[in-house]
């Protein structure tokens, strides 16, 4: 009997190599006995495709993509699904049984799942606020919309590319938009996700103090050992419910794992095992 080739599988990005997700996948692997590797797959700034067709080519079967790739990553695919088309953004390239490629965004359900099951925040009819309107936040709106809240406010510093995301999605009423410099007006909220990117070297733009409601909480997409700068700003304003991105990266593979596997592994463990110290 000859033993079969473990199944190829990687993350496409530009920065990549500090990426968890081969570690992630890794450990999704031996829990499932899934036989599959996982790489590293860094791409030049103008050569998504052409990388990403040679993995392809070369027998390769999914792929997670990451910055700046996954509004090209909606061009490329064959087919996207709902999700990924309403965020114009895909982050998992799946190959069909016919050759096809299927994109779907699995970011926005892995915060919402690592916000609801591992962080036990409800959030229908809360008052959520985003803060930053960048790549990071095309895939989570839709998502965040669906589990309910009363309002989804999104405040960036250039306001009209808020107001360009909240467009993508039609339900104007739920969505709300306005400048950072003018978030404190339209506060408290029940939940505050940080969604300005991580290049701030450390920073966190001013926010008014009273922004988070009591007893509400503060999540940042950015994850690090160290508490990040926006979870300090929180932490100092007395918020005791706290999160980093951690958690929604590990959700955010674990529905990717189930698109590629069919197999839906256990992340617990994972988050537990991988967790920067
Ligand atoms: P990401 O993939 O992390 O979302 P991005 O697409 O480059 O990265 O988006 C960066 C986000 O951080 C944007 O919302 C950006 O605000 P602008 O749209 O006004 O550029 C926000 N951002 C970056 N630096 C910032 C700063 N110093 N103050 C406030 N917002 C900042």
């Amino acid at each position: 009997m000859t033993r079969q080739q473990p199944a190829q599988y990687a993350v496409i990005g530009n920065p990549v190599e500090h990426s968890r997700s081969p570690a992630i996948h890794a450990a999704f692997a031996a829990q499932t006995g899934q036989a599959i590797e996982y790489g590293l797959l860094p791409a030049a700034a103008d050569a998504f495709a052409a990388t990403a067709w040679d993995f392809f080519d070369d027998g390769g079967h999914g792929l997670n993509v990451t910055q700046p790739f996954k509004q090209e990553a909606a061009v490329f695919a064959d087919s996207v699904s709902d999700r990924a088309r309403a965020a114009d953004a895909v982050n998992t390239l799946a190959l069909q049984p016919d050759g096809r490629l299927h994109g779907d965004n699995t970011d926005g359900i892995g915060l919402v799942r690592d916000l609801a099951d591992n962080f036990g925040l409800a959030l229908a009819g809360r008052r959520v606020l985003i803060l930053g309107a960048g790549g990071a936040v095309r895939g989570i709106i839709g998502p965040l919309l669906a589990a309910g809240p009363a309002k989804l406010h999104i405040a960036n510093r250039t306001p009209a590319k808020a107001q360009a995301i909240a467009a993508l999605f039609g339900d104007q009423d739920a969505i709300a938009t306005c400048a950072l410099a003018d978030v404190g007006a339209h506060g408290p909220f029940d939940l505050v996700i940080n969604a300005i990117s991580a290049g701030l070297q450390g920073k966190m733009p001013d926010l008014p103090a009273a922004l988070i409601a009591d007893r509400g909480a503060a999540y940042d997409l950015i994850y690090a050992a160290a508490p990040t700068p926006f979870l300090r700003w929180a932490a100092a304003q007395g918020i005791e419910r706290r999160r980093d991105g951690f958690g929604m990266l590990v959700e955010q593979a674990a529905e990717s794992f189930h698109i590629w596997r069919g197999v839906r592994p256990d992340t617990a463990p994972v988050m537990a095992q991988l967790r920067p110290a």
